[in-house]
Parts: structure tokens; C-alpha cells; sequence
């Protein structure tokens, strides 16, 4: 069965390996491993993701098959998301499955559980970021019922790139 917890701040060692792990497999052999290894070193410090989840807004859970780390999702309040930092909604700026469990309907469950805890911290709207060469990722939120609302684009290492910015409004 599927376990979403909260991180405690005696997990960062096990945050910062799979949120690593993650990226590494979701983009490497696009932005090429120099790329990867830069933003994993500055965006996955444990001192940064001390700061992350002691800030009360953003907010980091693991995903767990009985007590194995299959994945993570980070949700942001408003005044601590990126990009937009838009009002009463939830970003949800991270949620990545290790590579050998995705495709299982285990990422339909933990969007479920984001909309349910969205409704919790009393929003009802959710929006995300999600790169244009991501179809997949595209395609699994467009089955979840988000839509494209706008663009953003953002350096990388081998030029500018851009993100469809999507967007759900949760039923009452
Ligand atoms: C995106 C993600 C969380 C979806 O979770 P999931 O458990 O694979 O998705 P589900 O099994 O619930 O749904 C599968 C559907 O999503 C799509 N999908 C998205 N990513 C997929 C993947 N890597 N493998 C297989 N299907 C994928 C398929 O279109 C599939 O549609 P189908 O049901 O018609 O076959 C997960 O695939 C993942 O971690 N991907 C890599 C990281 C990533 O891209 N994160 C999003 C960054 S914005």
C-alpha cells in the first residue's frame, strides 16, 4: 500500500538521495551530466533542504511502499513558490517516482492525495510547471485533468528553455 508522510529533519540524508536520484534519471541524458551534477550540488544541499523544510510553507513528503522510499512530492504555499508565486493555490513544484516503479498508477495515487491535501490547507486550486520536453510528465497531468494556461521559460546550460505553466481547479 501506498504511504505519503511528511520528511523530518532527521531524513534529509534519504531526501537528498532520491531527490538527486530522481533528476538524475528524469533529465540527464538531456541536459547532459555536467548540467545535472551543478544543479544537484546547489538545489539539493542539505543545508538548502534544511531551510526547505523548516519554513512551514514548503512542504516535502515521501512516498513509500511499506517502508521502501519510492518517491517525493514538494507542494508550496503561496509566497513560497517559484516562478509565479501565485495567490490562493498550491504549486506543486516537485513530484518524481524512482524510475523502476513509475507507469504502475502509483502517480494517479499521489495526486489524488495532493488534491485531498490541498483542500486540508484550505485551497482549491493547484498549478504546476512542467517542462516542454517532458511529454510524458505533460501527458500524466493532462490525464489528471490539469490544462496549459501559459508559458515560462528559464535558462539552462545549453540555452534558454521553457515550461507549460498547468493548472487544476479542484471541485468542491
Ligand atoms: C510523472 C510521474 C509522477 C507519474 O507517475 P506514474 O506512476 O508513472 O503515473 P501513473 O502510472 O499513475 O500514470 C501513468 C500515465 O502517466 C503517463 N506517464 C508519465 N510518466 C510516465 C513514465 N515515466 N512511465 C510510464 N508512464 C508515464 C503515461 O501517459 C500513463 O498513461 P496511461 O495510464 O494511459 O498508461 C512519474 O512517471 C515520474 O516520476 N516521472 C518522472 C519524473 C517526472 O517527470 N516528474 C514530473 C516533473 S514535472
Amino acid at each position: 500500500m501506498l504511504i505519503i508522510e511528511p520528511v523530518l529533519p532527521n531524513e534529509l540524508m534519504d531526501l537528498q538521495e532520491i531527490m538527486a536520484t530522481t533528476f538524475r534519471d528524469s533529465y540527464e541524458n538531456i541536459d547532459g551530466k555536467q548540467a545535472i551534477d551543478l544543479y544537484i550540488k546547489e538545489h539539493f544541499s542539505q543545508d538548502r533542504l534544511k531551510k526547505l523544510i523548516s519554513n512551514g510553507k514548503q512542504h516535502l513528503y515521501f512516498v513509500k511502499i511499506d517502508k521502501t522510499i519510492i518517491g517525493y512530492i514538494q507542494i508550496n504555499e503561496p509566497g513560497y513558490q517559484s516562478d509565479l508565486d501565485e495567490q490562493n493555490c498550491i504549486e506543486i513544484q516537485r513530484i518524481y517516482l524512482n524510475k523502476e516503479v513509475q507507469g504502475n498508477g502509483y502517480g494517479t495515487q499521489m495526486m489524488a492525495w495532493v488534491e485531498r491535501e490541498t483542500k486540508n490547507l484550505g485551497y482549491s486550486r493547484i498549478w504546476l510547471g512542467v517542462w516542454k520536453l517532458n511529454p510524458r510528465a505533460v501527458q500524466f497531468y493532462i490525464d489528471q485533468g490539469f490544462s496549459i494556461f501559459g508559458t515560462h521559460s528559464f535558462p539552462m546550460a545549453s540555452g534558454q528553455d521553457s515550461d507549460y505553466l498547468m493548472e487544476k481547479i479542484l471541485a468542491e
